[in-house]
């Protein structure tokens, strides 16, 4: 098969599929099934495809495809060892992660995209033997084992990643630079976004983090005494906001601590908003969009009376698991916090809005694809409307934190304004970097947080979060 020349420059208007045909995703499913009998790898292997499916074609957040292929009696995740449900994981996500570039290599050795689900099972080939250092002939034979009994596709697959395999080892094709890998897999509309928010240098370092997965991050129920003797028994480090990063992995389940509900999950930058409310000991504070809890628990956990409040009955009943797990008490309600009416008037409000979480790409690849300017308008109008409704729940003298974890200005300062133009009473009480041990370069000059997945690099980064601190007077 002769290459075609690489067609870099489409590379940005290469998208995933537009259409959702769930017939993609049955095809991949039963391939997940027929594979169960084929070798572990294998099986792995056409999880991942079932996987990719459930994302790119029925656009399903890959957090959801997962639980509900764990969850799914019938499915394929369900029948693997933890160690090749990580590798199914690991696949899917690199291909999330580098979607762009790896349709950019398989280009010179296609005539044609071809229809799914076999252009996701050749994304897969591809990501093995450009990324995840499988040999090629394994690389190969289990990729072409997934295409099915079509004897057309099975010569596809095997022609084009042997074609792909050949030029990378021969360096016919040699790999792009860290700064070009990061700018083609970030989609066009969001890295002018960065660039016109934070300059083309964080842009670029924002881009170039989000190709690395983000470590595991844990928040330690008590101060720092607990902090170092749970770093000690996991293996991680104390971070300077007091966080702990583990280097271990593996499932969290089987962390020493988890039973005895000692430790939470959660990113370094998301532990910060809870705590610019400083001493909250016997506050009642409303946690609005509270679900799945981790905010939450860092006010119980501080002593406050926490009211927490979310529209999604199933994420609600997750949050009461992990209270009861953490051995923390807070009044749950099942509301849309725009509408929803507290008893009292409240010492403080913690607004996370729900957004575009473009600040968490590190963890989540598939929002490079999912997400688009129409998302970030939609999120920006329910910001406003809970924004409306939550200054209204303060006493006088009681202090709103909004927070998000979107990069986007839009869901962000920009909402601030908005509810300044709007006359709310409220002033902004500016944050101080040592306050919540957060890096200084994370204040902005209006005193507001604003953290991004560059930050803290060399301990392995952060997610990008925006918190604004505001006093109703
Ligand atoms: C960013 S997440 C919150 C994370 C949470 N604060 C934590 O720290 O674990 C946003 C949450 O808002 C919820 N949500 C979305 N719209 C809502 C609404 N109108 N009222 C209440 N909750 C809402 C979503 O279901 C989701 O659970």
């Amino acid at each position: 098969m002769k290459p075609k020349a690489p067609s870099a420059a489409r590379a940005g208007l290469s998208r995933p599929d537009k259409k959702t045909p769930k017939r993609a995703f049955g095809q991949a499913h039963d391939a997940a099934r027929k594979e169960s009998n084929a070798s572990k790898e294998a099986t792995s292997r056409a999880c991942a495809s079932a996987l990719l499916a459930a994302t790119l074609l029925r656009r399903r957040p890959f957090d959801e495809a997962w639980a509900h292929a764990l969850n799914d009696r019938e499915g394929c995740l369900v029948r693997l060892s933890p160690r090749d449900r990580a590798f199914a994981r690991l696949l899917a996500m690199t291909v999330l992660r580098r979607l762009i570039e790896i349709d950019v290599a398989l280009e010179p050795w296609l005539a044609r995209p071809p229809a799914q689900p076999l252009r996701n099972i050749l994304r897969l080939g591809a990501a093995q033997l450009l990324f995840l250092g499988t040999p090629a002939h394994a690389a190969v034979a289990e990729t072409v084992a997934l295409a099915g009994a079509s004897p057309k596709a099975r010569g596809l697959v095997n022609a084009v990643l042997r074609n792909l395999a050949r030029a990378r080892s021969s360096g016919e094709t040699s790999g792009l630079g860290l700064a070009e890998t990061a700018k083609i897999n970030t989609p066009r509309w969001l890295m002018s976004s960065w660039v016109k928010a934070y300059g083309e240098v964080k842009a670029r370092l924002v881009a170039e983090a989000n190709l690395t997965e983000a470590p595991l991050d844990l928040t330690v129920k008590g101060g720092p005494a607990e902090q170092r003797f749970w770093a000690e028994r996991l293996g991680g480090a104390v971070l300077p906001n007091g966080s702990l990063r583990l280097t271990a992995s593996g499932p969290i389940e089987r962390l020493a601590g988890f039973d005895t509900g000692a430790w939470w999950v959660q990113d370094a930058a998301a532990a910060m908003p809870a705590r610019l409310f400083a001493n909250v000991e016997g506050l009642h504070i409303v946690d609005l969009c509270a679900a799945p809890g981790g905010k939450t628990a860092q006010l119980a956990a501080m002593g406050a009376r926490v009211t927490a409040v979310e529209k999604n009955q199933d994420r609600l009943e997750r949050m009461a698991t992990n209270l009861k797990r953490l051995g923390l008490e807070a009044t749950l309600v099942q509301a849309d916090a725009a509408a929803w009416r507290p008893k009292e008037l409240m010492d403080g409000v913690l607004l996370d809005a729900p957004c575009t979480a473009t600040g968490t790409i590190r963890r989540h690849p598939d929002i490079l694809h999912s997400k688009t300017p129409k998302d970030v308008a939609a999120a920006a109008r329910l910001q406003d409307r809970l924004l409306g409704a939550a200054w209204r729940f303060l006493k006088p003298n009681g202090l709103l934190i909004y927070a998000t974890c979107s990069l986007q200005p839009e869901e962000n300062e920009q909402r601030i304004d908005a509810l300044a133009a709007a006359r709310a009473p409220l002033r902004r009480v500016p944050i101080r970097a040592e306050e919540i041990g957060a890096p200084e370069a994370a204040i902005t000059p209006l005193g507001d947080l604003r953290t991004l997945p560059c930050f803290w690099r060399e301990r392995g980064g952060m997610d990008g979060f925006y918190a604004c601190r505001l006093r109703r007077f």
